[in-house]
């Protein structure tokens, strides 16, 4: 082999090795009920990114809207993880407009340098959560805020903070939610299938990462038919901020975007010892999404609820949720 095809060689050997390292940590992307509604396909220097519907959630998520914005989160880190490796990546959304599962392309594109910056995204990947539990009495510093709503809108959606009385509304409308679920077999069985449990098969979210009693909030969190094993003080999060993310358009682009901005702001918020929950039920609902957009005073689309909130100081270490090992989310071509 000449030196200049060793070199080639060698050249292909890292790049194989940046796309696989970008795949593994997209799989610690948030996504509903933890599905990970992913299927990564690894070819040359580039990687393919298919919705897997063989992990969506039929009955609650229809339109496949919160899978698909899942899918966004799972894109964006896995930005992150080539940037921290030098890379700029060609991306391109909805790429093949004969298949619509088929949501994204990453093509190694040029070296660019690694920042500090990047490394401590990447780092952060590692840190982030989902916290049920209540969030302290401290309030969030607005300028923190101000950042996050920045690192949504840099990742392309919007982030609206709502004031006191429009949170009334919210925590109406998740209650309605959440009666609307409970009251539905099918969206009961669908719930129990991918909640609750040891959770062996590394999807879904165990008993360790759902609080042991109902905690006390404004906003009525996620109701799982059953409590589990998170220990939850009896504070309440009457201090936390819960936000839209929003859009303009209602469309899988929309969705998928939608999902890169959450994880933007998400890790951004992170690094902010901003603690985040993505509250979803008024979405899944066809009339409270209604509802949610009026919030919205109508002229955009929402995605998703978030509530922000200061860490609690008393809180023990975050609940750890497990994810699919890498052969099940990565196909090698
Ligand atoms: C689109 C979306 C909707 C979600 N909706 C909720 C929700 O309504 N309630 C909740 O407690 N968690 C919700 N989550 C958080 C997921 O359950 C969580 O991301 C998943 O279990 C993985 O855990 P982790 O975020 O701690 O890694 C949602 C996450 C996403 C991405």
């Amino acid at each position: 082999m000449t030196t200049a095809a060793a070199i080639r060689a060698a050249d292909t050997r890292a790049e194989a090795r940046a796309l696989s390292a970008a795949a593994t940590t997209a799989g610690q992307a948030p996504s509903i009920h933890n599905t990970q509604p992913w299927h990564w396909r690894l070819t040359d220097n580039q990687l393919d990114l298919h919705l897997d519907h063989s992990r969506g959630l039929e009955v609650t998520d229809p339109d496949s809207r919160l899978a698909i914005l899942s899918c966004g989160a799972a894109v964006h880190h896995a930005l992150v993880s080539l940037a921290a490796a030098g890379w700029h990546v060609a991306l391109a959304r909805l790429p093949d407009a004969e298949n619509p599962d088929h949501l994204a392309q990453l093509r190694l594109d040029h070296r660019i340098p690694v920042t500090p910056t990047a490394i401590r995204h990447l780092q952060t990947i590692g840190l982030r959560h989902t916290d049920r539990r209540p969030t302290s009495s401290a309030t969030v510093d607005a300028d923190k805020l101000r950042v996050i709503v920045a690192a949504v809108a840099s990742a392309g959606a919007g982030l609206h903070v709502l004031r006191p009385d429009q949170v009334y509304d919210l925590a109406t409308a998740a209650d309605h939610a959440q009666h609307t679920e409970a009251d539905e077999a099918a969206w009961q069985a669908e719930l129990q299938h991918w909640t609750g449990g040891t959770r062996p098969l590394g999807s879904g979210i165990p008993d360790a990462a759902i609080p042991h009693h109902t905690p006390q909030t404004t906003v009525p969190g996620r109701d799982f038919g059953h409590h589990g094993n998170l220990l939850v003080s009896d504070a309440h999060d009457r201090n936390a901020v819960f936000a839209i993310l929003y859009g303009t358009e209602d469309t899988t682009l929309d969705w998928l975007r939608a999902g890169e901005a959450l994880s933007a702001g998400w890790l951004t918020a992170t690094e902010l010892g901003v603690a985040v929950l993505p509250l979803s039920a008024t979405i899944e609902v066809t009339a409270t999404r209604a509802f949610i957009r009026h919030l919205l005073a109508d002229l955009d689309h929402p995605y998703l609820v978030l509530r922000f909130g200061a860490h609690d100081p008393a809180d023990g270490p975050a609940p750890h949720t497990p994810r699919l090992p890498a052969n099940q989310i990565i196909e090698r071509a």
